[in-house]
């Protein structure tokens, strides 16, 4: 199954995603976690996209579309995949369109995550990453075990300011595809993301089944 998780940052896609790729058994790929990756290494790709990570920009089309492809040629994406983070305009949902077509499947379905935007801020202010393993958590609502929080950092992105540019590229380019994806014929499932973590994802696991 080829499946988009969509939805503004902070809206648990990354959270969801991790899970629906355990009980699923299929790999979640994640532009945002591969690019951050990349600044880590300090690559060629991760200095380029430094910036506009930290503005909150949306890194240049070309650069994630050769990230994408690359990825989705390893051989645990060969029977789907779960995208997050990805696509996130008209561009990168047509050039994936086109990616997909060519190894011959298609997006089976997006799973729509909606949360209100001050839940969103607040989220982003208890966000902490474990940056060995990559794992998310939040202070309140799903703090890291003791043994591993003390290594538990910042997103720099998740300053208030940067987090509201975030919102408003969200808001003008990636909120459409939900719209792209209906007029495809691409089952769109709502979800309310604004529930306990568990709630969002029982309700996931069960349209997925349907
Ligand atoms: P990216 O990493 O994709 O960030 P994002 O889309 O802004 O989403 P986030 O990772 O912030 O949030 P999420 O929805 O995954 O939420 P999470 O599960 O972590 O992108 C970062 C940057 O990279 C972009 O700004 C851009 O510059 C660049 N980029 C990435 N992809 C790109 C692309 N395709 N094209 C161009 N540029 C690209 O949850 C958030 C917090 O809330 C966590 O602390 C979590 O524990 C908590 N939480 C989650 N669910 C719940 C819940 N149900 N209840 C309470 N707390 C919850």
């Amino acid at each position: 199954m080829d499946l988009i998780l969509l939805g503004a940052p902070g809206a648990g896609k990354g959270t969801q995603g991790a899970l629906l790729s355990e009980k699923l058994g299929t790999p979640k790929i994640a532009t945002g976690d591969m690019l951050r990756d990349a600044v880590r290494a300090g690559t060629e790709l991760g200095r380029q996209a430094k910036g506009y990570m930290d503005a909150g920009e949306l890194v240049p089309d070309a650069v994630i579309l050769g990230m994408v492809r690359e990825r989705l040629a390893q051989p645990d994406a060969a029977n789907g995949a779960i995208f997050d983070g990805y696509p996130r305009n008209a561009a990168q949902a047509a050039s994936l369109d086109e990616m997909l077509a060519g190894i011959g499947r298609r997006i089976d379905a997006v799973v729509y995550l909606e949360v209100d935007d001050d839940d969103i801020v607040r989220r982003m202010g208890g966000r902490r990453t474990d940056p060995e393993t990559g794992l998310v958590y939040h202070v309140e609502h799903n703090p890291p075990p003791a043994e591993i929080a003390p290594r538990c950092v910042i997103r720099p992105d998740d300053v208030e300011e940067t987090v509201r540019n975030r919102l408003d590229v969200y808001r003008r380019s990636t909120a459409p595809l939900v719209e792209h994806y209906r007029q495809a014929g691409v089952p769109v499932h709502t979800v309310d993301g604004g529930r306990p973590i568990e709630a969002v994802q029982g309700e996931i696991l069960g349209l997925l089944e349907r």
